[in-house]
């Protein structure tokens, strides 16, 4: 990500250096091919930014930002094989690649190497890290599990939208953010305003993950176009179409989606086509702004040095204008 090059340098090292000890057995080599792969590594960033709000020594809280980069890499695995994904950060998805066992176990690995990751840190730390990250890998397993039964559901309120994503997406940029005050014993309220922070964060980034999912470019995004689509994922563009359309349109939405005999390719198209007869796309591009601009009043909130929120609004804004 541009303008955070030297902590993206510091988060690329640190992952070589830990690639390096993995060796002697099959199951690495999907860890290794996984986590070399080209990402944004939003949540390390947000951990190292956190953390520098309280403390300029950026190597004191690469391992909590890497425990958050691994686990997020690991819940991508499991979330491609839930999601029938073929195509992950441009390359064939892990269970592709190799196979459906290969991807669980090395999921699994990553889920344990993140944790290990925070064996560097004091226990008194470890034990508060540790918990901050226990909540958010529950609720990520829990918003997961709403997101696929939501697939087959279809009368669901927007509220359930924000549950999900809040779940499945936003809590891990929120304890990201946090992990980073933990480290250096930030105060309660601290640790509050950063977790709320990254909420609203995490809802603007999943709204805009949806929104690219069918408008964005595959050669920027690294994933199929209309994937949600073809798995019937009820995303925000779904529910803001249900929100500001006619009771027709609305009915039309839900009979392609729930056509099985459709073929995918039509089947986007068509959804695509109601969508911006509707300007759902523009809807949708709005939301990400209020998401953005709540995330920033946060910012402004918080007790710190006004130099140092500017680190903040700049990565909040940054994944605002994001286009991959
Ligand atoms: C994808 O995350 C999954 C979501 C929660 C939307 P990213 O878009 O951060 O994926 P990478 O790490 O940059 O590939
Ligand atoms: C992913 O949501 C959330 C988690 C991995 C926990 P998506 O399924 O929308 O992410 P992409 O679009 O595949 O990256
Ligand atoms: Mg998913
Ligand atoms: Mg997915
Ligand atoms: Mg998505």
């Amino acid at each position: 990500m541009k303008g955070f090059k030297d902590h993206i340098n510091l988060i690329e090292n640190y992952i070589e250096e830990l690639l390096k000890g993995l060796n002697g057995n099959p199951v690495y080599d999907p860890v290794k091919y996984f986590l070399k792969l080209p990402s944004k590594r939003v949540r390390p960033l947000l951990t190292i930014i956190s953390s520098s709000l309280y403390n300029n020594d950026n190597e004191y809280s690469l391992p909590a930002a890497i425990s958050n980069e691994i686990f997020h890499n690991f819940t991508l695995v499991h979330d491609d094989i839930m999601d029938s994904s073929l195509i992950r950060r441009g390359k064939d998805t892990v269970h592709v690649k190799w196979n459906l066992n290969q991807a669980i176990l090395s999921g699994d690995i990553m889920q344990i190497l993140a944790y290990k990751c925070l064996e560097s840190y004091d226990s008194e730390t470890q034990k508060k890290l540790i918990e901050a990250f226990n909540d958010t890998a529950i609720k990520v397993c829990e918003g997961q599990q709403l997101d696929i039964e939501f697939e087959s559901q279809n009368n669901l309120k927007f509220d359930d939208y924000i549950q999900m994503i809040n779940y499945k997406t936003a809590v891990l940029l929120a304890s990201s953010l946090k992990m980073g005050g933990i480290i250096n014993n930030a105060s309660e309220t601290d640790l509050k305003s950063l977790y709320q922070i990254g909420l609203n964060m995490g809802c603007a980034f999943q709204i805009q993950d949806d929104y690219l999912d069918l408008f964005g470019d595959q050669n920027i995004i690294g994933k199929k176009i209309g994937g949600d689509i073809i798995k019937n994922k009820k995303t925000v563009m779904y529910h803001l179409h249900k929100e500001n359309s006619s009771i027709e349109d609305s009915n039309i939405l839900d009979e392609i989606y729930n056509d099985s005999n459709i073929q995918n390719d039509k089947k986007v198209s068509n959804i695509r086509s109601l969508f911006e007869e509707n300007e759902i796309d523009l809807k949708t591009r709005q939301l990400v702004k209020k998401y953005t601009t709540k995330t920033d009043e946060y910012i402004n909130g918080l007790n710190i040095d006004t130099s140092k929120k500017k680190y903040l609004i700049d990565i909040s804004n940054k994944l605002l204008s994001r286009d991959f």
